[in-house]
């Protein structure tokens, strides 16, 4: 397995390029399977999750041609000649569960195992099944996950939280099912709108995408399209904490600054000096104040950020809190950033407090999960000395070749092969 050997204390100069989000592009993936003509997907991110996400969908009999060097996907899902999905992939990947919905509404059926994913917290899939469930489908629990069949009807559906894939999944549903479906108490991340637009440009008839909202009106079938992935707003506001953590002038590029509203209105309270364009973000050298969040759905501060802002706050000053409100896992990552230095005391699975500024140590240490593991290459990038991250698959699920993209704007950063 990789490991990443980080030297800190280098300060970044130069551009750095955000690239397409790996949240938008695997919906896409799942959504190519409405139909049965092909799905040009570009700026497509090549991760392990969007590849593995291509592999499944090979899996099942469509064809698919990544062209790597100038991110571009297409997907060919006219030969689908399987229900079931590989169990091997759907452990590893929570987002499988997003094929649920339109392998329910083209077959009629459709059999998986219990996703897997990153570790954050429980990440149950009642929301999806009670939605299938409503929307006509007949649902038999095996032993390790479930067989959905059934002809779809719409339906009304008010999901008792907010959840994002959720929503996507019974948009996704509902495009084909007979009649009118209504979504209610529906998230509004910008993922969920682009999905929309692309659906309907396909032939889908779906209004109020990115409001609490969603009407679908189902149609008899969808044909192909094109599709260019949004910016990555996770990666945008990780790098733009990355320049301010390293104390340098950095422009992140290709970016929709208005994705990340709540995160830049909680920086600036911080101190930060930023200077925002229409597709940039600059960050400027500056002294930073703790200021407490609480993770909130969209347009809230979101949760995949909450790490580096929590390691952001070790560098500030004074005390905060940080109250993760979504998932119940996602504050453990903590524990390492303690033994590097950071002063930080969980108070429950929910909230920890952290007591900046504190200078790091360099460590050896293991990535939890996706979000986690960026944060400690960015604590190794401000750590005294060598920092050492193990299990960095599960930084490459979500970040393209980052140490080459991290090298040339300053960072001591080496991928160890071994
Ligand atoms: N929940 C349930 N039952 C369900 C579904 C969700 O109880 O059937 C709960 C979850 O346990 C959680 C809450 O509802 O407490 C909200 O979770 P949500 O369903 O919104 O999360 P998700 O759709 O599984 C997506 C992103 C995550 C991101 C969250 C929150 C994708 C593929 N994943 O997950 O991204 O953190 O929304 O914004 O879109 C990441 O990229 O690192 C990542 C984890």
């Amino acid at each position: 397995m990789d490991e990443f050997v980080i030297k800190g204390g280098n300060k970044l100069s130069g551009s750095i390029s955000v690239n397409g989000a790996k949240n938008s592009a695997l919906k896409i993936l799942a959504a190519s399977i409405l139909s049965k003509e092909k799905c040009k997907i570009t700026n497509f991110p090549i991760i392990e999750d969007t590849l593995r996400t291509v592999e499944l969908l090979e899996s099942l009999g469509a064809k698919a041609v990544i062209d790597k060097e100038n991110k571009i996907v297409e997907i060919d899902p006219s030969q689908i000649n399987k229900t079931d999905l590989d169990t091997n992939l759907v452990r590893r990947l929570r987002s499988s569960i997003l094929f649920a919905g339109p392998m329910l509404a083209r077959f009629g059926e459709v059999q998986m195992d219990h996703p897997g994913g990153c570790i954050i917290g429980k990440r149950p899939v009642d929301f999806f099944l009670d939605g299938f469930e409503k929307l006509g489908a007949k649902i038999k629990f095996t032993e390790e996950g479930f067989k959905l069949h059934g002809k779809l009807k719409g339906a009304t559906i008010f999901f008792p939280q907010i959840t994002v894939t959720g929503t996507e999944a019974m948009m996704m549903a509902a495009v084909l099912a007979e009649g009118k479906t209504i979504l209610q108490n529906c998230a509004m991340e910008p993922e969920i709108p682009v999905l929309a637009e692309y659906l309907n440009k396909c032939g889908a008839k779906i209004s109020g995408a990115g409001t609490s909202t969603i009407e679908i009106e189902g149609v008899k079938e969808i044909g192909g399209g094109e599709f260019k992935v949004i910016p990555d707003r996770i990666e945008t506001g990780t790098f733009v904490m990355m320049g301010l953590l390293t104390g340098s002038e950095i422009k992140v590029e290709n970016c929709i600054p208005e994705h990340l509203g709540a995160v830049i209105s909680i920086l600036e309270k911080a101190g930060a000096k930023l200077e925002i364009g229409p597709d940039y973000i600059i960050t400027k050298p500056s002294k930073l104040k703790a200021v407490s969040i609480v993770t909130h759905e969209y347009p809230g501060f979101v949760t995949d950020l909450q790490p580096p802002y929590t390691l952001l706050m070790t560098q500030a000053d004074g005390p905060c809190i940080i109250h993760e409100s979504i998932f119940e896992g996602r504050l453990f990552f903590t524990d390492q950033l303690a033994t590097m230095g950071a002063e930080i005391i969980m108070c429950d699975p929910h909230r920890v407090v952290v007591h900046g500024p504190t200078p790091l140590h360099g460590k050896k240490m293991t990535s939890p999960d996706l979000r986690a593991g960026i944060t400690l290459v960015l604590a190794g990038m401000i750590a005294e000395g060598t920092t050492r991250i193990e299990n960095i698959y599960q930084v490459d699920r979500g970040y393209e070749k980052i140490e080459e993209r991290l090298q040339k704007i300053g960072a001591d950063i080496k991928r160890v092969k071994e």
